[in-house]
């Protein structure tokens, strides 16, 4: 069956896995790409998912740039990890696709309400759009199937001790989506770390001698040096992907089912999805929060599909 989505994303070497597995694999219809502050200005993330769609020759999927900060804060991005262009490393020709002119925000309303409640979304950025998109439309809400995010932490985060990335760049946003009662997914951290990019996984996908398999393990090189330089990683963790297996594989992930909650004022704490574990908040679950990834499973499905290219 194929799973009918929507990637909001922040390119990003690992939004950038992402697109390349979400637009090729069988089991996915990728209907559109949103773009959003993140990862660098929205400008520059956007820029980079025309490059990546152009060099793959993925043309099918219209690419519409969202919000350029979030709800409430200044943005905030991550030039340490992913370069002052947001996807430093492999030259990228020039992009020879045009931008969808509608925002970023108007197009996930419009396939939203324009479909039958089957479209799940995967946003692998910050929240910003999706949770704009909510607010300036409420009834898209009940018409969202699931969301299957990248994002948060059951721990350590990434940004600071309590916080990952993209929930913290943009808390209130996050605090809308977790509170929205659809389906969620959360893939955080702990299951990210589990998804390292190692010699191995290059070594596969440049064996190919392929265009797109060579450009990919390209981005893996520059995005593990960022982390080791950064965090001492061995390898970079491949967060982005694994919101999309997890739509095309659910057993690929193990999970539980429990409350999430945003914290959005702590001094030390603002940003971290705050996981009731043990069930003592007293509140309803709401999100299908991942803590183990099927690793073989995971790297077979996203370079099988990148040598698809
Ligand atoms: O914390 C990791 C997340 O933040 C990933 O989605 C990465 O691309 C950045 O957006
Ligand atoms: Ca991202």
């Amino acid at each position: 069956m194929k799973h009918k989505i929507i990637l909001d994303c922040d390119p990003g070497h690992d939004d950038a896995i992402a697109i390349l597995l979400a637009a090729h694999h069988p089991d996915i219809d990728l209907l559109a790409i949103t773009t959003v502050a993140g990862n660098q200005s929205v400008e520059k993330t956007t820029r980079n998912a025309l490059k990546v769609c152009s060099l793959a020759n993925i043309r099918h999927v219209p690419i519409a740039k969202g919000m350029d900060r979030p709800l409430l804060r200044p943005a905030r991005h991550a030039p340490d990890i992913h370069g002052e262009s947001g996807m430093d490393g492999p030259h990228i020709p020039e992009p020879d696709i045009e931008l969808d002119s509608r925002h970023g925000v108007d197009l996930l309303i419009e396939l939203l309400l324009n479909s039958n409640g089957d479209i799940t979304l995967v946003p692998t950025g910050p929240l910003t759009n999706i949770a704009a998109a909510m607010r300036r439309e409420p009834a898209i809400v009940p018409k969202i199937a699931a969301i299957s995010l990248m994002g948060g932490a059951i721990g350590l985060g990434n940004v600071t001790p309590a916080a990952e990335f993209n929930i913290h760049t943009d808390p209130e946003a996050a605090e809308i989506v977790f509170d929205c009662g659809r389906p969620i997914t959360m893939v955080p951290l702990e299951v990210t770390h589990q998804a390292l990019a190692t010699g191995e996984v290059t070594a596969r996908l440049r064996a190919a001698h392929r265009p797109v398999a060579s450009f990919a393990a390209d981005l893996l090189v520059f995005f593990a040096s960022a982390y080791h330089n950064v965090f001492g990683f061995p390898a970079a963790p491949v967060h982005d992907p694994c919101a999309v297996a997890a739509i095309i594989d659910p057993t690929i992930l193990r999970a539980h089912t429990m409350h999430v909650a945003i914290e959005t004022t702590g001094h030390w704490t603002t940003g971290r999805t705050v996981c009731d574990v043990y069930g003592k908040v007293g509140k309803q679950p709401n999100t299908r929060v991942g803590y183990a990834l099927d690793v073989n499973r995971f790297w077979d499905m996203v370079i099988n599909t990148i040598l698809s290219y």
